[in-house]
């Protein structure tokens, strides 16, 4: 008996120690979704899974709480929306005195880093937060340095990889320049990050590279290998990570400062909205990834070690989807902490899933669907509207899991995501009459027709969910 059990313990013990992710491997928690699962649960998810690095996008208290008492180091976030309060240091100070030095203490949370803004510099932000980011970095660290957490916690800007670039006459990594209107603001800011011996933070995404291109070479995207790798006066690039990567390493060398450390603050591949979002590509991208850091090979002009944190944990059913309908399924694992596909943060290659979350509580099997017996369709196209507007329809676009539906399909697919979204309220499945619920899976094919989860309590406020959903123009009005 006892040898048994000492057997199942070493077992155990090893199939943890096997499944350790790098250390160098953290990951992006965010929390834009309808039904967020409970910080605790969240917290747990990342100690089954090794992970030793979180990254946030604010500093929620009971996000913090949860991570309290473990070792995993966290990076906080002060949004966009707050760094022109940031332009006051006594406000700085405030902040880092409620978000930051109060988890300063035995079994408290372990912080490394605080993020100041969010790919504040991002083109399409028109410069609204280009001349209040400098300030608000000094504040921050200041604040730090004055509340004497200064060596062990580091300010940084998350920077989106638009802030550098090669221009058209030297299109390798060794024509990285800083972009022209904020190189001034670039320049202070990597000079005061050495000064404090901080690192600059950038967010790389290869899928981006072939969204927005459809000549980009689909092979380059990813880590095994292409058959026109660049040549940079003899440096060869065989993915689009690495020359990315050091294009801006030769940013940074060219206003002096080549050797800033440099962490890698969002990378990942989401798996559905697009025809190139999809599980065999996230799977082949996170592979080769995972074998890259596992390998310690760095990048061809920065060998070695490599922080980087994976974007994202979680599904996000309301985020934003004006980058595009792949938005809100970046997440490794499903909105209900399921894993997606199998995949190996050890680099090791090995073919199985990650821990999954615990006890998680669903809504009862029940679903919102067409009607068939319906007989006046006139009002059809308004109420998938509808549906869509308030909730989750991307997957029903060109190239994603639903699209093959037909149009009945189509309706069920909207209302039940409407359906869900209001926790299954019986009169959220009317729909004037052309819809029914059922207790029979509904789901067709690839189409998942998901139940949600019980809502635990959304950290959104309600007007930020109803604004996010408005984004979603009239997509889903055609059928
Ligand atoms: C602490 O951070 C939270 C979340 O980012 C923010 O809402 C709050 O205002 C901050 N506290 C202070 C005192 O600034
Ligand atoms: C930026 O400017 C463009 C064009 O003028 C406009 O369409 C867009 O809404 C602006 N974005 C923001 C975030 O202000
Ligand atoms: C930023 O500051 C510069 C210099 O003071 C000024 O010319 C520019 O208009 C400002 N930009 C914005 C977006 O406020
Ligand atoms: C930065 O690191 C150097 C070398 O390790 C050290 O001498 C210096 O005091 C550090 N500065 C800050 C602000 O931490
Ligand atoms: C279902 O909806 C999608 C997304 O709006 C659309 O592309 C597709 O054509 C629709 N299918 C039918 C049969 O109406
Ligand atoms: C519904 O069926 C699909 C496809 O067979 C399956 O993947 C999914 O887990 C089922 N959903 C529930 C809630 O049982």
């Amino acid at each position: 008996m006892t040898k048994l059990w000492f057997l199942s313990w070493v077992l155990s013990v090893w199939l943890l120690l096997d499944s350790i992710p790098v250390d160098s491997l953290g990951v992006n928690w965010g929390t834009m979704a309808t039904h967020p699962l409970p910080p605790h649960t969240v917290a747990q998810m990342l100690k089954d899974n090794g992970f030793q690095k979180v990254k946030l996008f604010d500093a929620d208290e009971s996000t913090m709480s949860s991570l309290a008492g473990s070792s995993i180091e966290v990076m906080v976030a002060i949004p966009n929306n707050m760094l022109a309060d940031m332009n006051d240091y006594n406000t700085a100070k405030q902040w880092v005195k409620r978000n930051v030095t109060v988890y300063n203490f035995n079994g408290g949370v372990n912080i490394k880093y605080v993020a100041v803004g969010n790919e504040p510099f991002l083109a399409s932000y028109n410069n609204s937060f280009t001349n209040i980011t400098f300030p608000a970095l000094q504040n921050i660290q200041n604040a730090l340095n004055e509340a004497g957490v200064g060596d062990t916690i580091k300010a940084t800007v998350p920077m989106n990889a638009d802030v550098y670039f090669s221009p058209d006459s030297n299109p390798v990594p060794s024509g990285g320049l800083f972009r022209d209107d904020i190189s001034g603001q670039m320049t202070e800011i990597v000079q005061f990050l050495n000064k404090n011996n901080a690192s600059f933070t950038v967010n790389i995404y290869p899928f981006l590279s072939l969204y927005a291109n459809p000549d980009f070479p689909v092979d380059f995207a990813f880590f095994d290998g292409t058959s026109k790798p660049i040549n940079d006066n003899g440096v060869l690039y065989t993915n689009v990570f690495d020359a990315n990567f050091d294009t801006l390493v030769w940013a940074l060398k060219k206003i002096g400062y080549g050797d800033m450390p440099i962490l890698v603050g969002e990378v990942g591949w989401p798996t559905d909205g697009d025809k190139n979002a999809n599980v065999p590509y996230a799977k082949r991208f996170y592979n080769g990834l995972s074998k890259k850091l596992a390998a310690n090979l760095g990048t061809p002009i920065r060998p070695g070690y490599l922080e980087v944190y994976l974007f994202g944990l979680i599904d996000e059913d309301a985020k934003s989807v004006a980058p595009g309908n792949f938005e809100r399924h970046w997440g490794i694992f499903r909105h209900d902490g399921q894993p997606k596909f199998p995949m190996d943060l050890s680099g090791q290659g090995q073919n199985k899933l990650l821990v999954p979350a615990n006890n998680v509580k669903y809504l009862p099997q029940r679903w919102c669907v067409f009607n068939p017996s319906a007989t006046d369709l006139s009002k059809l196209a308004d109420n998938i509207n509808y549906a869509c507007t308030f909730s989750d329809c991307t997957a029903l676009g060109y190239g994603s899991s639903c699209n093959n539906l037909d149009s009945q399909g189509n309706a069920s697919y909207a209302f039940n995501m409407y359906f869900q979204v209001q926790n299954q309220q019986d009169l959220s499945c009317n729909f004037q009459g052309l819809a029914m619920i059922t207790t029979q899976n509904a789901s067709q094919g690839t189409c998942d027709f998901m139940i949600q989860i019980a809502s635990f309590s959304s950290s959104l406020r309600p007007s930020e969910v109803v604004l996010a959903f408005i984004m979603v123009p009239m997509l889903f009005f055609v059928l």
